[in-house]
């Protein structure tokens, strides 16, 4: 058995590596046609006008540019339509390149998902993996090859408006979403028709950009790029991911863009990387704006020379590479690695076979928002909302209830519920598409609860008019849900806040309906962490929905009535006032530890402000009760080439059924440099039933107690470790510790 087993597996890698050797053969045969400006025309991405993402540049001559070969990729081409339209042009070129269209599915192309923030909200791969594979099937049914996702940016700064596309402030939980959304959208093989080429942004440590002010520098040790920022890139990678996007910031004084470091000695070389990198929106040409490039040219030949494939919209490489070959500055090796990379997977996606093969509208219409995909939706909104608060068990709603009051400024919003980077398609009627809260409300409730309705406010602004009437509005009625938030397109890119609070009067407005007496619950939309300190400590029950999605309304009353238990748990740290950010759970010691949230006095605290975070990483609530106990470990001292079973049991305690995210900490007592003072190592996403208990496995192996030590070696060091079993960061259950020798 074992040995057929083998047989298999030697011959299915022996095809693997034929199948590999034709593409490679017949890439090499194209390449020796190809004239310079064919091979630059590959290394050249223009995007469509169908919708901008980005600075736009005019060109009337895209279109004459693909048939002559000079153009290998566009973006923000939209449908099948147009991009056979586009493929087409490509076709009348002298050797028949196929384009590849590029799109920022990022949450779903039709269909659309959580953000990705909130996905990561719901700690569940399996789900996360789903919502990627529903958005490569409709985008693969729509002509589009290529995603420009995920984004695997570590978040740590809330005022960073693009923690929304991201997985949160955690390395291994980032980690293990980057890999989980790449198989999503990569499925079993690219060329698959349902699935997409993943590209993993923005390479790298963007999400450090001082400040929290999108494109700022970043400026940081090679120690904490290797042990925070590069890891979700690294387990990308490891999932097969197609592509690469670099970012628009310098890092340590050289832009991601024409670093070499990055790209080449990291990524294409330590890694080997065997895909293609494409620059961000313009990125190379904004060298010159750096200051890191005297000219286009100058930010070509950078961009070239540091490991930059493809140019998006920036015309650096379109007007400039030639050039700078002939001028002897740039190698055509150069520029036939970076074209023979592309072509690689033009190959792998079966577009010379068949050009349009994407571009199928009979399959568009059966695979987009189908039922099954927006149930998809649906399923995984529901594990993306986080339950912040639930005094007096004011949730679940009972669905006997006779008067409801729903108030706020986003109850009745459609596009609201898409978040940034949803796909603008032509002509959507988000009113007949998209579930809104107070849809997903009168979906829900019985004909013997009546609803009454009251904006009360705008989302900014300081007009108080409708307090009245939502007051009034809130006094007939049994309970009063508000819900209230940021706009759509307040957080995702370009949208760096200064301040989190919640815009304009709307805390003003929970003040008022709450003084009436009634029971109040916060519906808060967001696509990052917000600061509303006074309903925190005042409202009875709170809950974070993100920006859900298609199916948001249903989502939402789905967990206010009790008919899916709340079960995510926050990706990010919710900080208290600006004031406190950077703040992140896994931060280091100091010399003067505060001892609790109020410490003050000669220690790292603020004098006027707690210590805490308002709401810790890994927190969220459940409508039911677990108990975690018997907290055992296999050894209490290992060797570096030994593992420690950690088990213990958890149980539902409560009166429903409910999911509870445990998390294993680990907390490394002292190292030859200072260690966090807890690190997540490991999660399980556990659903027990009332009354049922389990007992819960992790294993500890050396993976898990390595770092890079000062001299960039990933080691683990002997001494002491705590063991830690969270709720949440700052709620740990069971504790222990081990020796390492
Ligand atoms: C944008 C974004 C990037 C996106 C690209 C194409 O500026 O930074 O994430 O994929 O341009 O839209």
């Amino acid at each position: 058995m074992k040995k057929n087993a083998t047989l298999l597996l030697l011959m299915v890698s022996l095809f693997a590596t034929a199948q590999q050797e034709t593409i490679d053969q017949k890439v090499n045969v194209l390449l020796k046609k190809m004239t310079i400006e064919e091979k630059i025309g590959q290394l050249n991405q223009y995007t469509g006008d169908n919708s901008a993402t980005g600075p736009i540049t005019i060109n009337p001559n895209k279109q004459a540019e693909i048939k002559a070969g000079l153009v290998g990729s566009m973006l923000n081409i939209i449908g099948t339509k147009y991009t056979r339209q586009y493929q087409e042009l490509a076709m009348q070129s002298r050797l028949k390149i196929p384009l590849l269209f590029g799109q920022d599915v990022i949450h779903g192309y039709k269909t659309t998902f959580p953000i990705p923030l909130a996905e990561a909200a719901s700690w569940d791969l399996a789900a996360i993996e789903l919502a990627a594979r529903v958005a490569a099937s409709e985008a693969a049914a729509s002509g589009i090859q290529w995603t420009f996702a995920p984004m695997v940016d570590i978040g740590r700064d809330p005022r960073w408006g693009r923690v929304m596309e991201g997985a949160g402030e955690d390395t291994y939980l980032g980690s293990k979403i980057a890999y989980a959304r790449v198989k999503g959208f990569q499925g079993n093989k690219l060329g698959d028709l349902n699935s997409v080429m993943a590209c993993v942004k923005h390479f790298a440590a963007y999400g450090a950009a001082t400040g929290g002010r999108d494109y700022n520098s970043v400026d940081m040790s090679e120690r904490m790029l290797f042990e925070t920022y590069l890891p979700p890139f690294k387990a990308a990678l490891d999932a097969g991911a197609a592509t690469f996007m670099n970012s628009f910031n310098d890092v340590n004084g050289i832009p991601a863009t024409g670093n070499a470091h990055l790209q080449r000695d990291i990524l294409k070389g330590k890694w080997n990387f065997q895909g293609f990198v494409v620059s961000d929106w313009g990125s190379i040409g904004e060298m010159v704006a750096h200051g890191y490039s005297k000219d286009l040219k100058a930010a070509a030949l950078s961009a070239i020379t540091a490991g930059s494939d493809m140019d998006m919209e920036s015309n650096a490489y379109r007007y400039n590479l030639a050039e700078l070959v002939k001028e002897g500055k740039v190698s055509v090796d150069l520029i036939d690695d970076a074209v023979k990379r592309i072509l690689r997977k033009k190959f792998e996606l079966g577009l010379f076979e068949d050009p349009y093969r994407y571009s199928d509208e009979k399959r568009a219409e059966k695979v987009l928002n189908n039922p099954e995909n927006r149930k998809a939706a649906r399923e995984v909104a529901e594990k993306s909302i986080v339950l912040l608060k639930n005094d007096n068990e004011t949730l679940p709603l009972s669905k006997n209830l006779k008067t409801i009051a729903f108030i706020g400024p986003m109850v009745k919003e459609y596009k609201a519920n898409m978040g940034f980077w949803s796909v603008e398609l032509p002509d959507l009627d988000y009113e007949k598409w998209v579930v809104s809260q107070w849809d997903g409300l009168q979906n829900k409730v019985g004909k013997n609860t009546k609803l009454l309705y009251a904006k009360g406010c705008e989302v900014e602004g300081d007009n108080k008019e409708g307090f009245a009437e939502a007051v009034a509005t809130a006094k007939q009625a049994d309970v009063v849900i508000l819900s209230i938030g940021e706009k759509r397109d307040m957080s995702g890119e370009a949208k760096s806040r200064s301040d989190l609070h919640i815009p304009g009067v709307q805390e003003d407005l929970v003040k008022a309906i709450q003084a009436t007496g009634k029971p109040v619950i916060v519906l808060v939309n967001a696509g990052r962490p917000l600061i509303f300190n006074w309903t925190a400590d005042n409202v009875p029950a709170i809950v974070y929905t993100w920006w859900l999605g298609t199916e948001a309304g249903n989502a939402i009353a789905d967990v206010l009535f009790g008919d899916y238990n709340p079960s995510g748990k926050l990706p990010m740290t919710f900080p208290r006032e600006v004031g406190q950010i950077p703040i992140y759970y896994n931060h280091f010691s100091t010399g003067r530890p505060p001892a609790d949230e109020n410490s003050k006095g000669y220690v790292s605290s603020y004098i006027d402000l707690k210590n805490s975070p308002k709401f810790p990483f890994g927190y969220g609530l459940s409508y039911t009760k677990f108990n975690y106990s018997d907290l055992k470990l296999s050894s209490t001292k290992i060797k570096s080439n030994e593992t420690i079973k950690v088990s213990f049991q958890l149980s539902n305690t409560g009166k429903m059924a409910g999911e509870e995210v445990v998390q294993l900490y680990l907390k490394d007592k002292f190292g030859s440099v200072v260690r966090p003072v807890l690190e997540l190592k490991d999660f399980q996403k556990v659903k027990l039933n009332a009354g049922e208990s389990k007992t819960i496995e992790f294993t500890i192996d050396k993976e898990k107690l390595s770092f890079y030590n000062d001299k960039l070696e990933w080691i683990a060091e002997p001494g002491d470790f705590e063991v830690m079993i969270g709720a949440s960061s700052a709620d740990i259950k069971l504790k222990s510790g081990f020796e390492l020798n």
